[in-house]
């Protein structure tokens, strides 16, 4: 499963780019804003320091709209991925620039019906908000299930980005269902490998060689 972070903050994916995990970026209006920097401008610094797709969103919201925001967001970098969201004028636009061979995230998915739709424009990827369901007594997980099943009964290429991710389970279950890529805030990130038994592990064993009176490097 590839790993996205879910920010616009460039210190948090310049330090989490370090370790070798990081394997797209997704941003959105919201995170650009807290970002408090130019849209453009913060979309090609993440798409210098990553490789991987970076999702930047248009904030139009008629198709062509989106298709003028869309051809300025595409040409920034190769490896930009524009986010549309789920509406009839998104689809449009997705099934517009995926026919120019450009890649596409769907964003604000949440049903299997939107997902369906998603596929059927061409989607590059589909981004149901798992959290979002959770945060309203749903079970976000199962729509990643409906999503899965649908995408493989038709070998859909669009890939499943779960999103809306709020804590390592959501990770570990999009995982064990077979989800493309989680786009993980940068905390989180950080809490995936935290185990109270490793620290603890970890200070006995180093009580231990102390009391060696050994080193390794002479
Ligand atoms: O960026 C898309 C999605 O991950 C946003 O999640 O935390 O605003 O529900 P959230």
């Amino acid at each position: 499963m590839k790993f996205f972070v879910d920010t616009a903050d460039i210190d948090e994916i310049r330090d989490l780019a370090t370790t070798g995990l990081l394997d797209g970026v997704t941003t959105n209006p919201s995170l650009i804003a807290k970002s408090g920097r130019d849209f453009l401008d913060v979309i090609a610094e993440i798409c210098d320091i990553v490789d991987g797709p970076v999702s930047g969103e248009v904030t139009a919201l008629d198709y062509e709209g989106m298709i003028k925001e869309g051809e300025v967001v595409l040409a920034i970098a190769d490896n930009v991925a524009l986010k549309v969201p789920l509406t009839v004028d998104g689809l449009k636009a997705c099934k517009y620039f995926a026919d120019k061979g450009r890649m596409v995230n769907v964003t604000l998915c949440f049903s299997a019906a939107q997902a369906l739709l998603a596929a059927k424009a061409g989607a590059s990827f589909i981004s149901p908000f798992v959290g979002r369901h959770d945060d309203i007594g749903q079970d976000g997980m199962s729509l990643i299930e409906d999503i899965r099943t649908i995408y493989d009964n038709y070998d859909f290429k669009t890939e499943i980005l779960v999103a809306s991710v709020r804590h390592p389970i959501h990770v570990t279950d999009a995982a064990r269902i077979g989800a493309d890529v989680c786009t993980i805030p940068p905390k989180v990130i950080r809490q995936l490998s935290k185990h109270p038994l490793t620290d603890n592990g970890l200070a006995a064993f180093m009580d231990d060689w102390a009391k060696t009176g050994q080193t390794i490097l002479k």
